[in-house]
Order: structure tokens, then sequence, then C-alpha cells
């Protein structure tokens, strides 16, 4: 993997620039569709490349590892030739859905045992095995296990935590770097700081984390339930540490406004179900604000559903027509919404970057910050 620096902006820390992989190039700042079972939901592969335009999207491995399985990815030949999506794919290491979604996890030193949330199968995460697990499914960008610990956690649970991680992320690092892809492509390895909301403990684990030298550096823990200028402080003092030269990713994160505020902080990746998810309740982003398409106003409102929209289904379909959709329990709904949603969250980052490029980022965030908020 590669990683150049195109623009730095003058007024914030925002950055353009571009990640090379063995499946193509990535324009940064960048948003992450999210693939949790290998499927953007609801999406063809085809509609997210012409209509979405993603360049990059994620998997999850604790899903792909309960649901097909490791066997039935390694015989598929990985993830990109199972579900047929060519570009790059990211995994998460599987530690943030085994505390927000198994039952009866332990943690311990060896790494986190769970319970199935499918079936109640009993299993053992650990900073080897997720390796090889994203080994397997061949993803180009692996991530390391880490605890994320609560928004609201004390100092010492938040620090002990952390030091588990950076345990955890030596052994990752020793079982990475001690093997090989199984397909005939490139993989690389992204660390996560952690240290909920002290500002000292993400000093440490940035400094921690930037120390091990790796082509790229996330920051978790974060949008977890603390307050949002809570998160801009971590991530402003995170990303005074972390490396300038190496793509930064703010994992889990976020609405729009949010993306917007952590890109004049400096990140550059980004995935966060929210497009999706909320598109599937009738929620759509747009760069003049908020709509819920089931709200009666829309009833007979046969204006496109996004005239300044990017994906053809933007101009294709009326507000009234989506409206009746959602309305009529049909499933060409929250898909219509999903890829308006989706497609929006890629205008948003590519605007984003054209702005940086032309030097006049600050500016246009700061208006657009207000803008995305109005309800319509
Ligand atoms: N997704 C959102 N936040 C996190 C995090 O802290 N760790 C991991 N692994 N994934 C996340």
């Amino acid at each position: 993997m590669d990683f150049v620096l195109h623009k730095k902006d003058a007024f914030s820390k925002a950055r353009a620039g571009e990640i090379t992989t063995d499946h193509g190039k990535i324009e940064t700042p960048v948003f992450m569709p999210v693939g949790t079972v290998g499927s953007v939901k609801g999406i063809h592969v085809r509609d997210l490349e012409q209509e979405v335009r993603a360049r990059i999207i994620l998997g999850n491995t604790y899903h792909l590892y309960l649901r097909p399985g490791i066997d039935v990815l390694r015989k598929a030949g990985g993830l990109h030739k199972f579900n047929g999506w060519g570009k790059p794919i990211l995994t998460d290491s599987g530690g943030f859905q085994v505390f927000s979604l198994s039952h009866r996890r332990k943690l311990k030193e060896e790494g986190a045992e769970f319970q199935s949330h499918i079936d109640g199968s009993k299993h053992i995460f650990t900073p080897e095995n997720v390796v090889d697990i994203q080994r397997v499914i061949g993803a180009d960008i692996i991530m390391a296990f880490d605890e994320c610990p609560p928004g609201d956690s004390d100092f010492n649970y938040a620090k002990k935590s952390m030091e588990l991680t950076h345990r955890w992320l030596l052994r990752g690092i020793e079982r990475f770097d001690s093997t090989e892809p199984l397909y005939d492509y490139g993989q690389t390895f992204f660390p996560i700081v952690q240290g909920a909301g002290f500002p000292d403990l993400r000093r440490q684990s940035a400094e921690f984390i930037a120390n091990q030298n790796r082509e790229g550096n996330a920051i978790g823990g974060l949008a977890v339930g603390e307050p949002e200028e809570v998160m801009y402080e971590m991530i402003q003092v995170v990303n005074e540490i972390l490396p300038e030269d190496k793509p930064r990713y703010l994992m889990g994160v976020g609405t729009p406004a949010n993306i917007l505020e952590a890109i004049s902080l400096g990140v550059d990746m980004f995935d966060c179900v929210m497009p999706t998810r909320n598109g599937r309740n009738g929620m759509l982003f747009t760069s003049k604000g908020i709509i819920n398409i089931r709200n009666e106003k829309w009833k007979d409102d046969f204006s496109p559903i996004d005239p300044d929209g990017n994906s053809a289904f933007d101009l294709i379909y009326s507000k009234a027509y989506l409206r009746h959709l959602f309305i009529a329990g049909e499933m060409l709904g929250p898909q219509i919404a999903s890829i308006h949603n989706l497609s929006f969250y890629m205008w948003l980052v590519d605007e984003a970057r054209r702005q940086i490029n032309q030097g006049t980022f600050f500016e246009w965030k700061e208006q657009m910050v207000k803008q995305l908020k109005v309800r319509l």
C-alpha cells in the first residue's frame, strides 16, 4: 500500500491524498460503505460502483467468520471473488462487534471468548486468529484486534483497556508480519488508537501506535456515547501525534457534519452504518438538509428525490413515489434511500477533497455544517 498527500489546507488540518492498493486507487478523504456480511445491505455491486461510486467497502470479521465461515471464504478465493466486488476491502477485526453483539463475552489476556448471536455457539477471538481470519477473507486492509471501551468509561477502566489493546497489538503485528497473503495481492495492517475520553490516555495510545510505524493508523473508541466536543477534542489530540504521511481512519463515524469536522481535524478515512441504516428507515441526507421521507408533507411532492444528487435514482424517482414505497412497505424504498444516502456521503467527501485542493475547504465546511443539520 502507498499513500501520497496531494494538498494540505491552509486554514485547517484537512488533507487531500491518494491511497494505492493492489485493487486500485482510493482518493482521500474517503467514505467506506459498510458491508457487514460482505454485502452493502440491499445494494448490487454494480450500483455500488456506478451510482454510489464507492471506492472501498468495509466487511466485518465477526459476521463473516460466523457466516458463511472461513472454509467457504477460503474455497471462494476470498471475499472479493465471493461477493463480486473488485475494488479494495477493509475488514474490521471483530473486537467491536464481539462487545456489541455477542452473548456471554469474557475478556481475557488471551483474547475475547464469546457466544454467537446467531446460534449461541462458543468461540474465541485472539489478536492472532483475527489476523488469520482477515487473511482468509482477503481484506486489503486488516484491522488490529482491540477493545473499544464504553464512552462513559472511568479512567482506570479506560487505562487498563488501552494497555490490553496495546499488548494485543504487538501480538497482532507479530502474526501479521510472520504470515503471507493467501491470494495474489498485498495486504496491510492498521493499528487502532484507544483511550476513551481522556486526553492523556489518547496521547499515550497515539504515541504507542505511531511507534509501530505501520502504513496507516486508526482512531477507535469514538462516537460511543460521549459528547461530540469530547470526540473532536480526542481526534485533535491524537492527530497531533499520528504521522502526517500515513492515512488516518476514524472508525464508525458519523453524521455528515461529524465527517466534515473530522476532515478538518486531519482524518482521511471514514465508515459508518448511518447512510444505509437511516436510509432503510426513510431518513435521507441531502446538501440542503435532512428529509424524513415518510412525512405526510411529501405525499404529493413530485419533485425529484434530490435535484442536486449524483445518483441516477435521485432524478428518476420523485419524493412522493419514494414515500409511497416506504408507506407500502416495498423493499425498493429502502434500496433507493440507501443508494441515495451513500451517494450523498460519497459526494460529501469528494466535494471536501475538491474544496481542499482549491483552497476553499474551511469556508465551505463552516457553511455546509449548518446546512446539513436543517430539517426539511
Ligand atoms: N468501529 C467503531 N469503533 C471501533 C473501535 O473502537 N474498534 C473497532 N475495532 N471497530 C470500531
